[in-house]
C-alpha cells in the first residue's frame, strides 16, 4: 500500500471517531511512525510502499478507542517527540501554555521544582529551552518517574533532572528553596470524571486527572504551601481547567498572591503565574 492511499484511508476511518482536523493529524502521526520520520516529512514519501499489517493493526486499535499515543508509545510536545506509555498521563497540547508562561518570565538560571512530573515533558522541555537551569521532579507514580528518566536520557538532560518519588511537597526539606514551582496537577472533580469520554476514562490513570470533590483541591494545596519553598521573588505556575478561573481567583486572593493568567486559543484562562511581594 502506498503512503498516499494509507493517509486517505486512515483519515476516512478516523473521522468516524473524531473530528476531521484531528483525524488528519492522527493519520499523519501514524504514517510518520511507520516511516520513522517527522509528521510533516510524510508528504515527501507519498509514493513509498508501507507494511499493510502494521498499518491496519494500528488503525484497528485506534478504532477500539485506545488513544493513539498509547498505541505508538510516542507523543509530540513543544515540537519534540517523547516516549509515553499506559499508566502515565498523555501530555495535552494545552500544557504548552505552561511552557510559554515560564519562558515569558525570562528566567535563565536557578532551580525549579515540578510537582506531578508525569512523563517529564514539562521539566525536560524547560531544561532544553533553558540550558542553565536545574530541575527537581516529584511524582507519586513510580512508572511516571521511570518514564521521565527515559525521556531525560533521550534528550541528555538526566544530569540536570533529579527525580523523587513522593506525595507533593513531602520529600522536600523546609530549607530547600526554588526559583519556580511549576505543576499541571490533577484538576478534575469527581463529577467531571464520570462525564468524561470512554477514551480517557478507560485508558488514562484516574489519579493523574482527579483532584477530589471540587477539582481545585490540589491547586489550593499549591497556593497554601508553595510560598514556603520559593526563593524571594520566586514564582508559582500551574495549570487549571477552562471553567475554574473564578474559583482560582478567589483562592489566589485568599492566600495573598499577585497573579497573571495566560489564556488558551479559545480565550479561556488556563494557566496562572503567581508571586508574592517581598517585604
Ligand atoms: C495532570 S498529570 C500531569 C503530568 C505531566 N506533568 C503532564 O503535564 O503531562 C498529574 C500528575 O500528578 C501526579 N500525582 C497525583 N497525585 C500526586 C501526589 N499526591 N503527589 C505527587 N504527584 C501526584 C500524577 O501521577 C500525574 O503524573
Amino acid at each position: 500500500m502506498k503512503v498516499s492511499s494509507a493517509l486517505r484511508h486512515a483519515q476516512e476511518i478516523l473521522s468516524k471517531i473524531e473530528d476531521e482536523d484531528y483525524a488528519k493529524w492522527e493519520a499523519l502521526l501514524i504514517l510518520a511512525y511507520i516511516l520513522k520520520v517527522a509528521p510533516l516529512q510524510v508528504y515527501l514519501y507519498l509514493d513509498k510502499e508501507i507494511s499493510e499489517e502494521k498499518f491496519f493493526k494500528i488503525l484497528k486499535e485506534r478504532q477500539n478507542k485506545k488513544p493513539l499515543p498509547y498505541i505508538l508509545k510516542e507523543v509530540y510536545f513543544w515540537g519534540r517527540k517523547f516516549h509515553i506509555e499506559e499508566g502515565v498521563l498523555i501530555p495535552r497540547q494545552d500544557t504548552e501554555i505552561l511552557i510559554q508562561a515560564f519562558l515569558d518570565l525570562n528566567i535563565k538560571k536557578g532551580r525549579i521544582l515540578e510537582l506531578g512530573i508525569g512523563s517529564g515533558i514539562i521539566s525536560i522541555t524547560l531544561l532544553l529551552e533553558r540550558p542553565e537551569i536545574q530541575a527537581f521532579g516529584i511524582d507519586i507514580n513510580f512508572k511516571a518517574l521511570k518514564l521521565s528518566r527515559k525521556n531525560a536520557l533521550e534528550y541528555k538532560v538526566e544530569k540536570r533532572l533529579s527525580l523523587i518519588k513522593g506525595n507533593w511537597f513531602n520529600p522536600i526539606g523546609e530549607r530547600c528553596k526554588f526559583k519556580v514551582i511549576i505543576s499541571n496537577p490533577p484538576y478534575l472533580s469527581e463529577k467531571e470524571w464520570k462525564d468524561l469520554e470512554k477514551e480517557v476514562k478507560f485508558f488514562e490513570p484516574k489519579e493523574a486527572l482527579i483532584a477530589g470533590e471540587k477539582g481545585t483541591e490540589y491547586q489550593e494545596m499549591l497556593l497554601k504551601k508553595s510560598h514556603d519553598y520559593l526563593e524571594n521573588n520566586g514564582f508559582l505556575i500551574f495549570e487549571m481547567g477552562y471553567n475554574q478561573s473564578e474559583e482560582i481567583q478567589g483562592l489566589l486572593k485568599k492566600y495573598n498572591w499577585k497573579y497573571k493568567f495566560h489564556r488558551d486559543l479559545r480565550n479561556y484562562k488556563r494557566v496562572v503565574v503567581a508571586w508574592k511581594e517581598s517585604i
